[in-house]
């Protein structure tokens, strides 16, 4: 156990004290001529049987129409040659500024294994079908928050969502074909996916892929 925060001076002394790269790679990066949809889901693949908790967790950033960037942790939901799939409601902050601006990150930490992975393109919903299939494959009542759901507007009363998400319960159970026309699945057009290594040493490896009139190419960086 390490000591806690109030056997340091100030905060930035504990913070530099925080150990960092406990790390036990699993190998080193995807081959420059890999696919970047296999690669990503060849590390996802070895941080699910690594152990690694939520490993499908990552943080979706977008930004405002005023230029204000915004990250939220959201769950990856598919993953293919067409892209990576987030879902939440069409009508939350980031469903608006994803209209008004489909660009988006992606990124995830999967750090026993000191691996990141950035990947940054067009964020396009992925139709009807694709938010039908993702509604229907959430738990009941994962489906009846979703359905209920008015996200980030301010909650003035716990009652009203207890009220929202027990009304959403009943009415599913009596029209279980229900896709509320809100639910929205976003699919993250990667044009660029970069890999990221820890090395025990400090030597991190970094390869990024790019995409350019439907080819990819792999280019290093330094870390
Ligand atoms: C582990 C975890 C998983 C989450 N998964 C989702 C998700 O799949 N969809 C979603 O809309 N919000 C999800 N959230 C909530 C978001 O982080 C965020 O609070 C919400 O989407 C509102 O963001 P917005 O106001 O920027 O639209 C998740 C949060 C955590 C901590």
């Amino acid at each position: 156990m390490e000591p806690g925060r109030e056997s340091y001076s100030d905060t930035r002394a504990w913070l530099r004290s925080l150990p960092f790269a406990h790390i036990r790679p699993p190998g080193g990066l995807p081959p420059p001529d890999a696919d970047p949809h296999r690669a990503f889901v060849a590390w996802l693949e070895a941080a699910a049987t690594g152990g690694i908790p939520e490993p499908h967790v990552g943080t979706l950033s977008t930004v405002d129409p005023d230029g204000t960037p915004q990250a939220r942790v959201l769950m990856l939901r598919d993953v293919n040659e067409l892209g990576w799939s987030v879902s939440g409601p069409d009508f939350s902050p980031k469903g608006r500024a994803l209209h008004a601006n489909p660009k988006a990150a992606l990124t995830f930490y999967w750090r026993e294994q000191g691996r990141q992975v950035r990947i940054t393109g067009p964020a396009r919903p992925a139709g009807h079908d694709a938010a039908t299939r993702d509604f229907h494959n959430r738990s009941e009542i994962a489906q009846a928050v979703a359905m209920a759901s008015r996200q980030s507007e301010p909650l003035a009363d716990e009652r009203e969502y207890t009220d929202a998400v027990a009304a959403a319960q009943q009415r599913l159970l009596d029209e279980p074909w229900l896709v509320p026309d809100h639910w929205q699945v976003w699919r993250i057009e990667a044009d660029s996916v970069e890999f990221w290594q820890a090395d025990p040493g400090r030597r991190h490896l970094r390869r990024r892929f790019t995409r350019a009139g439907g080819a990819w190419s792999a280019q290093d960086l330094w870390p």
